[in-house]
């Protein structure tokens, strides 16, 4: 168990590594908040690039590595005040809060420039099973197991929508197939 446990740990650590080297240049560097730490590789990867570092979720795992560095919330409703930080980062989360568009209004009304977005997508039913199947087994297996929620991941089609409707606009994008689905790396500026 503990070998499959570092096995899927450190496919995450890897896939982490190679989207920070995407989307690290993006980060304006003085005021970022990161909603959603996992098991806090990624955002101790972020921690250099700016001056001052906010981390949300909603829980830690026994194998996260900093946990004392995570403010554990509601989940629902943002503690800071309107603009409270240039860039907000959302690393493969959103699709693990429930009513997840009118969470997303809640991460623009605490960012003044910039939010970074990962999220993985899909174009058919059978791409958002296969999806779903293989969030819940990699993040049971690697000791960070979230809770799912069917309706809140993306089609594509729908996270166009999402960014049109709360007028953003898109400054980098990157689409990775990955399995059957795909990855998205959104950069999206507000207006
Ligand atoms: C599968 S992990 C992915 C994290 C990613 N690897 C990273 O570095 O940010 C999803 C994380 O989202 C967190 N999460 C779930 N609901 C949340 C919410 N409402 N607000 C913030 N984080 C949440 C989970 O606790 C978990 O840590």
């Amino acid at each position: 168990m503990q070998v499959t446990k570092t096995h899927f740990k450190n496919y995450i650590e890897q896939q982490e590594n190679d989207w920070f080297e995407k989307f690290s240049p993006y980060i304006t560097r003085s005021n970022t908040i990161k909603v959603g730490n996992g098991l806090g590789h990624s955002s101790e990867l972020i921690r250099p690039y700016t001056q001052r570092f906010t981390i949300l979720d909603v829980q830690t795992f026994p194998l996260t590595v900093n946990a004392d560095k995570v403010e554990i919330y509601d989940g629902i409703h943002i503690p800071y005040p309107n603009k409270s930080f240039d860039t907000c980062i959302c690393i493969f989360t959103l699709h693990h809060i429930p009513n997840n568009r009118s969470y997303f209004k809640e991460l623009i009304r605490v960012t003044s420039k910039r939010i970074i977005l990962l999220e993985e997508t899909y174009d058919n039913v059978f791409q958002k099973l296969h999806l779903y199947l293989r969030d819940w087994i990699v993040n049971l297996r690697a000791g960070q197991s979230s809770d799912l929620h069917w309706k809140s991941y993306f089609s594509r089609r729908e996270l166009n929508k999402l960014i049109k409707e709360n007028n953003l606009t898109e400054v980098h994008r990157i689409t990775k197939k990955h399995k059957s689905y795909i990855k998205e790396l959104l950069i999206l500026d507000l207006n």
